[in-house]
């Protein structure tokens, strides 16, 4: 090959390597790590994007020299090009190299594996209990919660279970991602490193209200969660707000107390009024709603909500609930 079709090969693979590079960088393609497992993940992504890059690069400047050099020169041309048989030393280094990328990618990924499987000294241990369609934490104190609250810089270990279908619990920002099965105990190690509020959202299509099971996970410093445990674990947010937050509420109506602005449901800021149409007393009002969706629907709404929240709220959560929603209604 003479040396100036090496150059221009070339030249063809740095400027798709350059668009690869681009489209890898500029796109915000990963959530942002926040957990020693994540950042390992990552690494793991961009160590196989790096080869990525350089095998589309080599492949467009071959394809787009080809087409370019030895495309017809006129359309009534109809001859044969020379006949070629098999390249012996080719074919030996596009299996060679390949060959070589994959093992060490395997590599790679079974060390971050192992890694991510082993728990720092001393890891939190958190038993996670998933059913259509809420997560429950039960700390090693015994107190349950519907969200979790960690310590940053520590391991957590979780060993989940659920009661009905398969359901996967599963926070972006920490990467690791595991099933809960009915009838076994299945276990990650999450060790968040940033401070924040990451939402836990379910993977696993669990039934309807799949895309409501979600909560929270607040990583607080050590000292903030000390001090969390020492008065009692309570929320930091007033537990209504919490029942509200952590189904989901606000995904489907709007309540300008939580933020919410959903618009699937009715606006629970009318709350008042609603009751009022359904000539029931506001509190007993909020309660049926919850629990019997269908009992009333406001007009212009179909039979949308799930009808589960009886079954899925404890009486004390369904209690701060419906309280939160009288308290907070126009
Ligand atoms: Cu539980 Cu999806």
């Amino acid at each position: 090959m003479r040396r100036g079709s090496i150059i221009q090969i070339a030249a063809i693979a740095i400027i798709a390597a350059a668009i690869g590079t681009a489209v890898a960088l500029l796109i915000p393609w990963l959530p942002t790590a926040a957990g020693k497992e994540a950042d390992r993940i990552d690494f793991v992504y961009w160590f196989t994007t790096v080869i990525a890059i350089a095998v589309f690069a080599v492949v467009i400047a071959v394809l787009i020299y080809s087409i370019w050099k030895f495309r017809a020169p006129s359309p009534d041309d109809w001859e044969d090009g020379p006949p070629i048989h098999g390249h012996t030393k080719l074919e030996i280094v596009w299996t060679a190299i390949p060959a070589v990328l994959v093992t060490a990618i395997s590599i790679v990924s079974a060390v971050v594996l192992a890694q991510n499987g082993q728990a720092g000294p001393d890891p939190l241990l958190v038993k996670v209990h998933a059913q259509q369609f809420a997560w429950e934490f039960t700390y090693p104190n015994g107190k349950k919660y519907g969200f979790m609250t960690v310590p940053a810089g520590r391991s957590v270990k979780l060993e989940l279970n659920s009661t009905d279908v398969i359901h996967s619990f599963w926070v972006p920002q920490l990467s690791q991602k595991q099933d809960a099965v009915p009838g076994i105990t299945t276990s990650i190690i999450v060790t968040p490193t940033k401070v924040g509020t990451y939402p836990i959202i379910c993977t696993e299509l669990c039934g309807l209200g799949h895309s409501l099971m979600r909560s929270h996970i607040d990583v607080v410093t050590p000292a903030h969660y000390t001090a969390w445990v020492k008065q009692g674990g309570s929320s930091t947010t007033s537990p209504g707000l919490a029942v509200f937050q952590s189904n989901g509420c606000g995904s489907c109506h709007t309540f300008t107390p939580a933020g919410s602005t959903g618009k699937i449901g009715p606006d629970l800021d009318d709350l008042k009024a609603e009751a009022a149409r359904a000539k029931v007393p506001l509190t007993a009002f909020v309660h049926q709603s919850i629990v019997d969706p269908a009992a009333y629907l406001e007009p212009g709404y179909s039979d949308a909500m799930p009808h589960i929240f009886g079954e899925q709220l404890s009486a004390a959560q369904l209690d701060q609930l419906v309280h939160y929603l009288v308290s907070g209604a126009k």
